[in-house]
Formats: structure tokens, sequence, C-alpha cells
């Protein structure tokens, strides 16, 4: 095939017309299922490298479309699949702006994947949280074909174009199935791991606020339980109002041989959250998946000073890092947390004890965006760029990890760089699929708004 043929099918198909436009059509299958089977074996070509790179401009302004279509065929197709995706998450579009942002990288840099590692690690994080097995990909694979061609149409997604795509699927998808395989099997050999499911009894329900509890889990088996990195999260599976669910919580409390502790915030309207707090009683088993994620302190850098930032729930994760932090034992610590108000801050007496017990290296400053009438708050209102600048002077030298909603993270993320934070040493974590945080739009000006 010619290799200027690609370009020559995208210069013909404006991209948003005839990917939104009514030459989208239902076809068969069967084809692109044939297709995506018949690639594992074969390698993929550079004359389908670029193919699939000749696609980066259609999928620029229309991988999102594509792969919302991506969603709908896959759910109704194989809705034995519905129960390991978060349905909110495709409600608001974060899901498959997620999977459209991804496949885009990945088209982008098909002849060199090392600027996708971090997203590879995360991905692959993320899969194994939720139980993604090898035999999830085929059905995903023939999915994003189908896709392809009912968007694309026929006449731009020829047989030669969704060869290439089979091809770059099957190449990707080796990659993800072979990083989940270690990571099953690392969690599975360690000291107290284990693969799939485990069962957990609630041994304790604390309330930490009036929307946020704190769920103790111990194994049922009585096994000791692998320990875990701070900053790391499970995921738990159940039904819940009779159908299966699974959701991700991080990890509140650093490791211990005991038990698993995780904070979650009721969030109106949500299905996991309201499960949690309202049925879920003390001797209530849950199945839980091993702990995972990338959202860890980094140990190379112990001795240099750590901010920890959070806003709401985000608080969960940067406990065991404060407490790890401390235990290591030789670091300054900025522990800054913003909170609506005070009777919604969670884990006020454990930071402020802890900011007690070690003077000389952990400060802690907290913001409440309404008015604060017992004074407890070293702010009022949003995280300004100038609190930031008089309580981090050494942000550029410090390893830094933030987490909130995300108008907050946009904030912080932007005045710890114009601050001089250094990119390699500035970490974040979204409570849901990734996103942007540097796409121009609605750059903050004075405050993070949590
Ligand atoms: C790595 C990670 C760590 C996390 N750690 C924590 C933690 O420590 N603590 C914590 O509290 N949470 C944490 N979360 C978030 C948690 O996983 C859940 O997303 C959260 O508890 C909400 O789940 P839910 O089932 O209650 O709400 P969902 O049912 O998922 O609903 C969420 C919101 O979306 C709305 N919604 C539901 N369905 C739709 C739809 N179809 N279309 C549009 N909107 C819809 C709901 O009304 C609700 O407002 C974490 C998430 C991740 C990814
Ligand atoms: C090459 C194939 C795949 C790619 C590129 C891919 C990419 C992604 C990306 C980018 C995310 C968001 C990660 C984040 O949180 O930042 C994600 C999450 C997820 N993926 Fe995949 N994925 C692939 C295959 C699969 C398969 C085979 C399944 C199973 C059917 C699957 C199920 C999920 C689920 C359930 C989530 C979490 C969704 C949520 O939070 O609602 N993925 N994937």
């Amino acid at each position: 095939m010619s290799l200027s043929l690609p370009v020559r099918l995208v210069a013909r198909a404006p991209a948003p017309r005839s990917l939104l436009g009514a030459r989208i059509l239902v076809v068969g299958r069967e084809p692109c299922r044939r297709l995506f089977s018949s690639t594992p074996a074969a390698r993929l070509t550079q004359p389908q490298k670029d193919i699939v790179k000749a696609t980066v401009p259609i999928l620029e302004t229309g991988g999102e479309a594509l792969t919302t279509h991506f969603y709908h065929l896959l759910l109704n197709n194989h809705p034995e699949v519905k129960p390991l995706f978060n349905q909110a998450h495709q409600g608001s579009g974060r899901q498959p702006r997620a999977l459209a942002a991804s496949i885009l990288a990945y088209a982008k840099n098909i002849d060199d994947l090392t600027p996708l590692l971090d997203a590879v690690r995360r991905i692959t994080n993320k899969h194994a949280a939720l139980q993604i097995l090898p035999e999830h990909y085929p059905l995903v694979g023939a999915s994003l074909l189908g896709a392809i061609r009912d968007v694309l149409g026929e006449e731009v997604a020829t047989e030669e174009v969704l060869e290439a795509w089979g091809a770059a699927y099957g190449e990707l998808a080796d990659l993800l199935i072979k990083k989940e395989e270690n990571i099953y099997h690392d969690l599975e050999s360690a000291r107290g791991g284990w693969r799939g499911g485990r069962k957990f009894t609630v041994a304790q329900k604390v309330p930490e606020t009036g929307i946020m509890t704190s769920f103790y889990l111990e194994p049922v088996d009585g096994r000791p339980i692998l320990r875990h990195d701070a900053g790391q999260y499970i995921g738990l599976r159940a039904i819940v109002n009779g159908v299966e669910q699974r959701r991700n919580y991080s990890l509140s409390d650093s490791a211990n041989d005991k038990y698993l502790r995780i904070s979650v915030k009721r969030e109106p309207g949500g299905a996991f959250s309201n499960y949690l707090h309202d049925r879920v009683k003390i001797g209530d088993e849950l199945e839980v998946y091993p702990p995972v994620g990338e959202f860890v302190l980094d140990k190379s850098r112990a001795d240099d000073p750590l901010i920890l930032i959070s806003a709401g729930a985000g608080i969960t994760p940067t406990i065991p890092m404060l407490q790890s932090a401390l235990e290591a034992g030789r670091r300054q610590i900025t522990f800054i947390h913003c909170a609506r108000a005070e009777d919604v801050h969670a884990f006020r007496p454990i930071t402020t004890e802890l900011a007690k017990q070690n003077p000389d290296t952990v400060k802690v400053y907290t913001v409440y965006e309404t008015k604060d009438p017992h004074h407890v708050a070293d702010a009022t209102g949003m995280l300004s760029l100038d609190k930031l600048k008089s309580w981090l002077p050494h942000a550029s030298q410090a390893d830094i990890y933030f987490l909130g909603p995300k108008p907050f993270m946009k904030g912080v993320n932007f005045y710890l760089k114009s601050m001089g934070g250094p990119e390699d040493r500035i970490h974040y974590e979204f409570f849901g699929p990734a996103e942007e945080l540097e796409d121009n739009k609605e750059v903050p000006e004075k405050s993070a708004k949590a």
C-alpha cells in the first residue's frame, strides 16, 4: 500500500463532519471481530504504523466521539463487562475522554512508546485495581474497530485502515496484558499478598466527619496483609441494589498487619459510597482487590522537603504519606488541607497531633472555604498563590503531592509551576479517570477552587 494513501484519506475526510455526520452506519460487527482476532499473531508493520499515525488528525478532532460510540458498542454487545466500568464516568464523559487521550497519545508515539511509560503505569495500575483480565481485551478490540468503521464510514475506514488499527491495538493490548500480569504476579507472591478478590470483614466503621466514614477491613482468612505503599488504593466489588459495581478507594492509614482502612465520602446520588455508608454494617464482608497505584512517595528523595496538598476527600492518601514520611524521620513536611468548613475537615485531630509531636519537621496549614467561627483555619476562602508562596518558600527544592477536585488541582498545578516547582517532582492523582490539568481553559487567576 502506498504510504500517501492514509494522508489522502485524512485530507478527504473533514474530521468532525464525517465523524459526527449522517454517514455513521451501524454495520455488522463480525468483520471487525475477525480483523481483530486475526491480528495478535501478526506483527505491526511500518506501513501500518504510518496509517495509524495518519489518523492522528482525525482522532485529534473527533477522538471523543469515536470512544463514546466505542463504549456504546462495548457495553451493548458485551453487557458482561459493564460492572467493570463506573457508569458515572461514562455519563460525565471522563472515561471516554481518558481513553480518547490515551489512543491519541499511542497513535502519535507509535514509533517509540517511551514518552508513554508513565501513562502505561497509571492505566495498568487502574486496570489491576479493577481486575481487568486478558479475556477482556478482544472484546474491547472488536468494539474499537467496530467504532472506527461506524464513525469514519467504510470509505475512510477501509479494510487496510482497519487492519492497521487491529494490529496496532493488538500490540498495545499485548503490552498492557503483560504488564498487568506482572502486577498480578507480584501482588500474589508478596507476603500477605493475593490475586483477585479476597474477603475482608468490616471490623470498625468510624465517622470522621458528617460526610466521611472510615472502614477498617480485616481479612476473613486471618492471614497477613500485603504492606502497601503510602498513597496506594484498593478495589472493592459489591452488589449494590442488585447490580455488580467496582470502585477504588485510597488507603487512609499506613501499612500494618491487622487491617486496611479506607475513608469514604458520601457522594450525593452516588451508588457505592451511599451503599457503604448506609447498608454496610460492622461484621459484613466486602470483596477486596489488592493495593496498587503509582501515586506513592518517591523513596529516593527521603531527605528533601515534602509538600502534601489536598482538598476534601483528597486528604485520604496524604495521611499515610505523612505518617510514612515521619517514620523515615528526616524530612521537612508541609501539609496543606482545604475543606469547605471545619465540620467536614477529616483527620484534623491526627494532623494536629502529628504537628504538635514534631514541631521542628511538620507544619500544617488549613484553608476553609467558608467563615471560620472558631478560628481554626490559617486562611479563609480559596487557596491562593500568595498563601502558597508564603507557606512554601522551598517549593523549588521539594517533592510535591496533591489531590482534590479538578478545579482545585488545576489551580495548585498552575501555582506550583509558576513558583518553580520542578515538573518531575510534582505528583498528582485523580479520584477517577485522569484528566488534563494544562488545557489552557479556565486558567486560574488568584485562587484554587475546591
Ligand atoms: C484511585 C482512586 C482513589 C479513590 N479514593 C477515594 C477515597 O479515598 N475516598 C473517597 O470517598 N473516594 C475515593 N475515590 C472515588 C470513589 O472511587 C468513587 O468514585 C466515589 O466514592 C463515588 O462513587 P459512588 O458509587 O458513590 O458514586 P457514583 O455512583 O459513581 O456517582 C458519582 C456521581 O455521578 C453521578 N452519576 C451517577 N451515574 C451517573 C450517570 N450515568 N451520568 C451522570 N452522572 C451520574 C451521581 O449522582 C454522583 O453525583 C477514589 C477513586 C479513585 C479512582
Ligand atoms: C489497549 C487497550 C486499553 C487502553 C488503551 C485503555 C486505556 C484506559 C485508560 C486511559 C483509562 C483511564 C485510566 C485513568 O484512570 O487515568 C482506563 C481505565 C479503565 N479501563 Fe482501560 N484501556 C484498555 C483496555 C481495557 C479493557 C480490555 C478493559 C476491560 C473491558 C478496560 C477497562 C477499563 C476500566 C474499567 C477502567 C476504569 C474506568 C473508570 O474509572 O470508570 N480497559 N483504560
